[in-house]
């Protein structure tokens, strides 16, 4: 790693090791050596630079050492975690992305009383559905601070909450008097070796969006406004009931999205063979008298139940590159509708680029539109997997 120091004098590479390295531990808790109560105090003195609403001092921490008390809430842990012994039953051998967090999960449903100390991130407050932020709320920033902390020293611990969902009995068993609320309880422990590595997350370019719900840029912009170099996009998400499998065989069918756009009223799709990697379907405009277009369609990326992508004319130089991705929600399943306006092999590119003073507002009047049908897309595919949603029902 080189050694590179921040302006303001941080050593980068060390920070965002422990930004990118803090897991939720849980079997590499090392519950065999102890934790002195010097660290932990030491912890919460960093936690507590948190910011805090209002810059109230309301936050306090309850550190549970008594064995007999430790075993007590980990049998009140153990009757809401046994939804993770259970799913291990279920998944294990399967390769299900969830099979490794819920085998962990189970783990510590198992062991959580073995932890040297347990530690509860509490504050005075009620979360009151108000909309004002809340007491509650400057909990949460603390909260991860002690972990951070915890790391940097050798320590770790798992972000549980299952306890909330007993939290009277909780509060019986520990004297928590009532307009306190309990966050979340930290099994803290040394862990069992420091290599731990980051995972996997959607990079910053898929989830950010710029000025608008959905407008995202794939490349960050020198000054701040939308640019065609820059891979201007839109993206919607819905969520449905159904499972991917349901999702995927509507949004497998290329005339679907025709039905529900209103840029493709009148639009026909073809295909001369089976839709998968690589093949070529075509659209067409099928009304007379209307601006007349065809276009190639290239399948770029094509993973059953998950991914399917296409671009516009070229797959190097695309007008646009389209997208769908689905994937587990919950019980149901979540859709994410994407685009990219390409550089060429558009309309838009064009118009944008004439006049670099209105480069970033004709980018935003077209992805308004684009955003528009895209969403329209979502929806319909939600109502054919879904059934109409209440309001819509005749
Ligand atoms: C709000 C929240 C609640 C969580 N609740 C629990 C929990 O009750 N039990 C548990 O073992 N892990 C819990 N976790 C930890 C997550 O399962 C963990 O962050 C996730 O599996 C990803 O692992 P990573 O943090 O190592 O990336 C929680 C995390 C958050 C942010």
């Amino acid at each position: 790693m080189s050694n590179s120091f921040s302006e303001s004098g941080f050593d980068l590479a060390q920070v965002d090791r422990l930004l990118t390295t803090t897991r939720a531990v849980r079997k590499r808790l090392d519950f065999e050596r102890e934790v002195a109560d010097e660290l932990i105090f030491e912890c919460i003195d960093l936690a507590e630079q948190a910011p805090t609403g209002g810059n109230d001092a309301s936050r306090r921490w309850l550190v549970i050492r008594d064995q007999s008390l430790k075993d007590q809430l980990g049998e009140l842990y153990a009757e809401v975690g046994t939804l993770f012994i259970n799913a291990r039953g279920r998944l294990e051998g399967t390769g299900h992305p969830k099979e490794q967090v819920v085998n962990s999960s189970a783990y510590l449903v198992e062991n959580f009383a073995k932890a040297p100390a347990l530690v509860m991130c509490a504050i005075w407050g009620l979360h009151d559905n108000s909309g004002r932020p809340g007491l509650f709320d400057s909990a949460i920033p603390s909260a991860w601070s002690f972990n951070l902390a915890l790391r940097s020293r050798g320590l770790g611990t798992a972000y549980a909450t299952m306890l909330n969902n007993k939290s009277d009995e909780v509060a019986d068993l520990l004297g928590i008097p009532p307009g306190v609320t309990t966050l979340v309880c930290f099994p803290v422990a040394y862990t069992l070796g420091g290599d731990f590595s980051p995972v996997s997350r959607r990079p910053a370019s898929n989830i950010t969006y710029f000025d608008q719900w959905g407008f995202t840029r794939e490349r960050p912009s020198a000054d701040g406004s939308a640019r065609v170099q820059d891979g201007p996009g839109v993206v919607v998400e819905i969520d449905t009931d159904a499972r991917p499998k349901a999702v995927w065989e509507h949004i497998s069918d290329i005339n679907m999205p025709a039905q529900f756009s209103n840029e493709f009223v009148g639009a026909d799709w073809v295909t001369s063979g089976a839709i998968g990697p690589g093949s070529v379907f075509k659209g067409r405009n099928s009304i007379a008298n209307v601006r007349d277009w065809e276009t190639d369609c290239i399948v770029t990326e094509w993973i059953e139940r998950q991914v399917f992508e296409w671009r516009i004319t070229d797959p190097v130089k695309p007008g646009a590159i389209w997208r769908f991705e689905v994937a587990e929600q919950g019980a149901g399943s979540r859709l994410r509708f994407s685009m990219v306006i390409g550089k060429e092999n558009n309309g838009t590119a064009p118009r944008a680029l004439q006049d670099p003073s209105l480069e970033n507002d004709v980018l935003f009047e077209r992805r308004l539109i684009h955003k528009a049908n895209m969403q329209r897309v979502v929806e319909g595919v939600k109502s054919l997997v879904d059934g109409p949603v209440n309001g819509d029902r005749q």
